[in-house]
């Protein structure tokens, strides 16, 4: 099966949990893409939904295919959000933010009853920290943020470096109109001493606490549960505590 055959089935697995008038959370990036697909026919075949996008990217697809949407101010509270990750951990915390995303698709799964997870199994790790942490901060300032991110891991005996996030030559900005700024483990000279996030909580409360910090891609006890599509087939993961 190739990777995008895998996204699909995990995200007609998903599909299967949706039932009319729910009001959806719809996630970005390439897995969420094939879910929003999925329920774009289910529309068409007659599914009554209300979708609200995490992203502008993905608000047009959905409005390209007909798929009734809705912002969270209308809706205040969501039925379930479905989303792609970076990486999912055993007790499935995650890393996202690959696409930039990571501000409104922690807010709108947080006003979530459930937030499913819809990943090829190359997302899931031992631990976090092998993809970059994407962290969002304000243009104010941006070298003394920085310098706070860096001591937030280095209390956390991390080391990380800093990677402006670029887009077509220039810094890339967020729908809200913020910079990110990619945490690689890695030391100053860009050498991998093979670091992990252990505490993923605790390092997403320090970097909650940095002033400039907007949000930060560790979403730590949202996801109820995830639908890995790896050669085998879709395995279900629920989080059990
Ligand atoms: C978007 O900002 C991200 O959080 C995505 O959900 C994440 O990068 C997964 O994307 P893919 O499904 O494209 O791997």
């Amino acid at each position: 099966m190739s990777m995008e055959a895998m996204k699909r089935a995990a995200a007609a697995e998903a599909l299967k949990l949706v039932r009319p008038g729910m009001k959806l959370g719809l996630g970005t990036g390439s897995t969420a893409k094939h879910f929003v697909d999925l329920l774009g026919e289910a529309v068409a075949g007659g599914l009554s939904v209300v979708g609200v996008p995490t992203s502008e990217a993905t608000r047009r697809q959905p409005e390209s295919l007909g798929i009734p949407l809705a912002t969270l101010d209308d809706l205040v509270e969501l039925d379930m959000t479905i989303d792609g990750a970076d990486e999912i951990d055993p007790a499935m915390n995650l890393i996202k933010g690959g696409g930039g995303a990571h501000l409104r698709e922690k807010i709108v799964a947080s006003a979530s009853k459930m937030m499913v997870v819809i990943a090829d199994d190359s997302k899931i790790v031992s631990a976090l920290g092998r993809f970059p942490l994407p962290v969002e901060v304000v243009r104010f300032a941006e070298e003394t943020t920085r310098r706070a991110i860096t001591a937030a891991f280095a209390e956390e005996g991390l080391a990380c470096r800093l990677v402006p996030r670029m887009k077509d030559g220039v810094r890339f900005v967020t729908d809200e109109g913020n910079l990110i700024v990619d945490a690689r483990l890695e030391d100053a000279n860009g050498v991998d001493h093979g670091g992990r996030i252990e505490q993923p909580a605790r390092l997403a409360e320090r970097l909650a606490a940095v002033p400039g910090v907007v949000e930060h891609g560790l979403f730590i006890g949202l996801c109820s549960a995830a639908y890995v599509a790896s050669q085998n087939g879709v395995a279900r993961m629920d989080r059990t505590s």
